[in-house]
């Protein structure tokens, strides 16, 4: 798998930014595509060697004329797409008392929508490459109920999304999987104001990793082989499958006792 050309949304953190690491590494070309500046930025200062590597390009996933236009860049440029990741989401808090309409309207739109409008505007470029393939980047929110309603919602939803897409893209040669991770440390709940402070934050991870089978959260490079290997031809025969990347914490039960 080499000199291929690969769409990473959200590309400019967390697990999206990891994964556009890796892919580099090896050589390929990659697209990414976020809304704000000042997170390229703190990518690029976090990773220096990227610089003038990857195609960071600015708009949201929601908004149809900026797909449309990153589109036609990348269909002049490249001509194809090889790979599409759907990594670009946001996170809220809240129950059906807690959420108005607009927040969760804002989590469907971008969690669900986005990927819908990046996958459909871009499908011409990915059935160019004959064998192309469409990671979703799930969580295991969507598997059983997490601790947002909006978030969990639109999780599930994508996983029908990968499923339904699976089986309409096969005949072109299009592979669509869910990779669905468990407790990731990122930016996403600094970010997104789940916590107060970065402490707290801190105290649930620590608290979290006991929890987990394998005793600790997840790093964004657990994720990013993952994903990079369904990209590969090497996962040429999987297509339509959920994928947590969770360490255990889907199996975890009052049986297992927590890990120290
Ligand atoms: N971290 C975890 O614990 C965890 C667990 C399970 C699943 N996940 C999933 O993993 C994926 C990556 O999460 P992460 O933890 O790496 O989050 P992150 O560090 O917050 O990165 C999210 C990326 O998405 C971009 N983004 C958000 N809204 C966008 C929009 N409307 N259009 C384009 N880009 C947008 C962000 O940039 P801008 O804000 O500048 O647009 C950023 O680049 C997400 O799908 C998340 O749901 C994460």
């Amino acid at each position: 798998m080499q000199n291929k050309i690969f769409l990473i949304t959200g590309g400019s953190s967390g697990i999206g930014l990891e994964i556009i690491g890796q892919l580099v590494s090896k050589g390929h070309k990659v697209v990414s595509f976020s809304r704000s500046e000042e997170k390229i930025k703190r990518a690029l200062n976090q990773f220096p060697a990227l610089e003038g590597k990857v195609d960071f390009n600015i708009g949201s996933t929601t908004n149809e004329d900026d797909i449309k236009s990153l589109f036609e860049q990348v269909k002049n440029k490249y001509g194809v797409v090889h790979g599409l990741v759907n990594n670009a989401a946001i996170l809220n808090k809240g129950t059906i008392e807690t959420i108005s309409v607009e927040e969760w309207t804002n989590i469907l739109d971008v969690n669900l929508t986005g990927p819908y409008i990046v996958a459909k505007t871009f499908l011409p470029l990915l059935k160019k490459a004959d064998g192309a393939s469409i990671v979703n980047i799930s969580s295991v929110a969507g598997l059983k109920p997490g601790t947002s309603l909006a978030y969990s919602v639109s999780k599930a939803g994508l996983d029908m999304f990968t499923k339904f897409l699976a089986g309409d893209l096969g005949p072109y040669n299009i592979r669509v999987n869910s990779v669905n991770p468990g407790l990731v440390k990122t930016h996403i709940h600094l970010d997104n104001k789940i916590f107060d402070d970065e402490q707290s934050y801190l105290n649930m991870l620590k608290n979290a990793a006991s929890r987990y089978p394998i005793g600790r959260v997840g790093t964004p490079g657990d994720i990013a082989s993952v994903v990079e290997y369904l990209l590969s031809d090497k996962a040429s025969w999987i297509t339509g499958s959920i994928i947590p990347v969770d360490g255990g914490i889907m199996v975890e039960n009052d049986l297992i006792p927590p890990k120290k």
